[in-house]
């Protein structure tokens, strides 16, 4: 079937943390934003029409892999132009995958002024559709008092030498606070659970409950027990939970802040949020907000070790090895910047998909794309390693358009490790000296790359098109952390076509000002 959505999209006001009325991107005069559900194999059809009257904008599907279709993959300037101010652009595609994913704007600084919120795609195939009797959506996220605006001013001025990215203000739960969810007691539900925020993972847990996780990323998973996830920014995890006997007891939902990757911390910022699932509505809620919990104390399920139930096994050798290093430049320029090896990410003045269909045999050679986007152009089904180290201590989370890949190694693992790395060396992936790799890896589409640590990936090249690999913090992403893969070129131009819109954002957007 075809789900189709108008979307006008205008500023509106809100204050879901209660504090602070401010400006946010809304759809059709509302915030929070539609929560999109489709089920597997639906064609999604949605017409966006630009009314913010001072903002270009486009929306990437996190996680649609956009087979055959990457024109409508939403990231401006690697394969559109934004879109301006009174224009309109449809996205229309196939949703051939299942499980958990979020739809964001794709254009410098604005999915953190909310223009975000979550795309489920239902599947009456799932291994665990028979083992819940309802879902929930939870999305978790940082929020900012301040427009992206003027907090990228002062996080790109002079004034901010070291690089510090601005503090949240506050941290949300379905973009609100103290948020309660029905339940009857002896019941399983599926919770699916998005980060959804710009900058700070979040630790999430039940007081008495354990999660049985599901699915990561839209890769179903063997189910294994966590007591505490980890979820970075963009993540994804489905988990089951089983409410007991008692009917006196409401069940606490924590999340905790990962307070290692701010700068200071103010006195007054709220790092946990308490949420719940009810049974007893007449029970009262004891409000008192869980203090004991920070994040230094708690430890957090380890990806690394979950199986994918459709038992994808490891991938042969590399036919390429990429290997990149994370480092953040703060040199009293002016200009906070991050760069992949010496190089940081700038937009182009085409995008870059443009280029591969139109720069005929040349496609083919990294130069087209101009060194700044950093392009690296793969062949049809090569199996390509990425190994990506950090030279930084904050942890940074990945994410590559396009796919999802396999996690074979990581440095530090999640867990009690985690956090000693903040002050040594960088630890640097060391090709003769691994461990034995997993005989069916994890695949996901975010990866955290541990502080002074590395991640090594698989992925196949069998997606023809121009996919965007970035860090997922947009402080970071606009700071030039992104990188561009453009894969078999030559079989885009059979592979998509540029609907007309396209063409009319790029006239009307005429001198391109926003890139990620
Ligand atoms: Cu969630 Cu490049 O995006």
């Amino acid at each position: 079937k075809t789900v189709s959505y108008d979307f006008n999209v205008t500023w509106v006001t809100a204050n879901p943390d209660g504090m602070v009325d401010r400006k946010v991107i809304g759809i059709n005069g509302a915030w929070p934003l539609p929560v999109i559900e489709v089920d597997k194999g639906d064609q999604l059809v949605v017409n966006m029409y630009n009314g913010l009257g001072d903002k270009s904008t486009s929306i990437h599907w996190h996680g649609m892999f956009q087979n055959g279709t990457n024109e409508m993959d939403g990231a401006s300037m690697f394969t559109q132009c934004p879109i301006p101010p009174g224009s309109s652009f449809t996205y229309n595609f196939t949703v051939d995958q299942n499980g958990t994913y979020w739809y964001h704007c794709h254009t410098d600084y604005c999915y953190p002024d909310g223009y975000r919120q979550a795309l489920i795609v239902h599947d009456a195939d799932a291994p665990f559709v028979n083992d819940y009797k309802e879902e929930f959506t939870i999305t978790l996220s940082d929020w900012y008092h301040d427009m992206m605006e003027d907090l990228s001013t002062e996080f790109m001025s002079l004034y901010n030498p070291s690089g510090a990215e601005p503090i949240p203000n506050s941290f949300l739960m379905n973009d609100g606070q103290n948020q309660t969810f029905k339940v009857e007691p002896n019941t399983s539900y599926l919770l699916r659970i998005i980060n959804t925020g710009n900058f700070i993972a979040q630790y999430i847990y039940i007081e008495g409950l354990n999660m049985t996780i599901v699915e990561v990323d839209g890769v179903y998973t063997e189910p294994q027990e966590a007591d505490v996830l980890y979820i970075h920014i963009a993540q994804r995890y489905s988990v089951i939970v089983t409410t007991g006997n008692s009917t006196d007891i409401n069940y606490k939902i924590v999340t905790v802040a990962d307070s290692d990757l701010m700068d200071g911390i103010p006195s007054d910022l709220q790092l946990n949020n308490t949420n719940w699932l009810v049974l007893n509505e007449n029970a009262p809620l004891d409000q008192a907000v869980v203090t004991a919990a920070t994040s230094d104390d708690l430890v957090a399920f380890d990806d690394f070790t979950l199986v994918p139930t459709d038992g994808m096994a490891l991938l042969p050798e590399p036919d390429i090895q990429i290997n990149v290093t994370v480092y953040m430049v703060n040199l009293m320029t002016g200009y906070n910047y991050a760069e992949l090896n010496n190089i940081t990410y700038t937009i182009p003045k085409v995008p870059s998909l443009y280029t591969a269909m139109s720069a005929g045999d040349l496609r083919t050679e990294e130069v087209v794309y101009g060194e700044y986007t950093h392009p690296i152009v793969l062949k049809h089904n090569q199996v390509v390693e990425v190994v990506l180290n950090n030279g930084d201590s904050g942890s940074h989370p990945f994410h590559l358009h396009g796919h999802n890949f396999q996690v074979i190694q990581r440095e530090p693992p999640i867990g009690p490790l985690f956090n000693s790395y903040l002050d040594g060396d960088p630890i640097g992936y060391d090709p003769d000296n691994h461990t034995a790799f997993p005989a069916i890896p994890i695949r996901r589409d975010v990866i955290v790359l541990p502080p002074q640590g590395f991640v090594v990936m698989r992925f196949v090249a069998d997606n023809p098109g121009v996919w965007a690999f970035h860090c997922h913090i947009d402080w970071h992403m606009a700071s030039g952390l992104a990188m561009t893969f453009v894969e078999a070129p030559e079989l885009i131009p059979t592979h998509v076509t540029i609907p007309d819109d396209h063409f009319a954002a790029c006239a009307a957007a005429a001198v391109p000002t926003v890139g990620n």
